[in-house]
């Protein structure tokens, strides 16, 4: 089931994974990259295909051409192979900005991905993204607040009552920034999936888990059927 609010995505390639994950129901989206792919060790299509054969409907598939042609003409591919499951990611660069404007022109998803401050997360508004992509985790890497840049970029979007792009807040690694993440504004998170896991993995659940069955252990001795 989607929701429009609070959406999880998971950020990864690996198939076995999502298809645990998104099992739960609670997953919204897939976002790649070409990191992910790589790592995946199979064909970015290969990946997709399936992905879409399991109900995921919002797949961010990033393209890698350099020109923005060439980039307008390697998302028509996917879009004619996948349909509405795509979503086209593109580059925060000129020619990123300019196929998203293209694209979106022609009423097609586009996640404008490697964000790192307030003025592309602008930009990337105004070529028309449904995404923007800031990358909080590379963004503490190098000593600013990732954190910050979300809230930022939500309270311009805010300001200027510009709701047709939804903060996609990414490179998260750690479930704490999930939190934050959606406390300052995100409209989506996607996590790796050890960061999934971590959020509903408790060791105070699986303590009073335990403490719960014994106790359980002791009604079923006492009680008369
Ligand atoms: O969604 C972007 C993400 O894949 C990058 O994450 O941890 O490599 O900065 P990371």
């Amino acid at each position: 089931m989607t929701t429009d609010t609070m959406r999880i995505f998971l950020d990864t390639a690996d198939v076995a994974t999502i298809h645990d994950a998104y099992s739960t129901g609670i997953i919204d989206g897939i976002t790649t990259n070409p990191t992910l792919i790589m790592k995946s060790g199979r064909r970015p299509t290969d990946v997709y295909d399936e992905l879409a054969d399991m109900g995921i409907r919002d797949i961010s598939m990033e393209v890698v051409e350099p020109t923005a042609v060439g980039m307008v003409r390697e998302a028509n591919k996917l879009i004619e192979k996948f349909g509405e499951v795509a979503t086209i990611k593109v580059p925060c660069t000129k020619a990123g900005l300019q196929a998203c404007r293209e694209l979106a022109n022609n009423n097609v998803r586009v996640n404008v991905t490697l964000i790192f401050s307030p003025s592309q997360a602008i930009l990337a508004a105004k070529a028309g993204a449904t995404y923007v992509s800031p990358f909080v985790g590379r963004v503490d890497d190098n000593s600013f607040g990732g954190l910050c840049l979300i809230k930022d970029i939500v309270n311009i979007y805010q300001q200027q009552s510009w709701f047709q792009t939804e903060v996609l807040a990414a490179s998260i690694r750690n479930v704490r920034d999930v939190g934050r993440a959606f406390e300052y504004g995100a409209n989506i998170c996607t996590i790796p999936p050890n960061v999934f896991e971590g959020m509903y993995n408790h060791i105070l659940t699986d303590k009073g888990l335990e403490l719960f069955d014994e106790a359980w252990k002791c009604v079923e001795a006492t009680t008369v059927t």
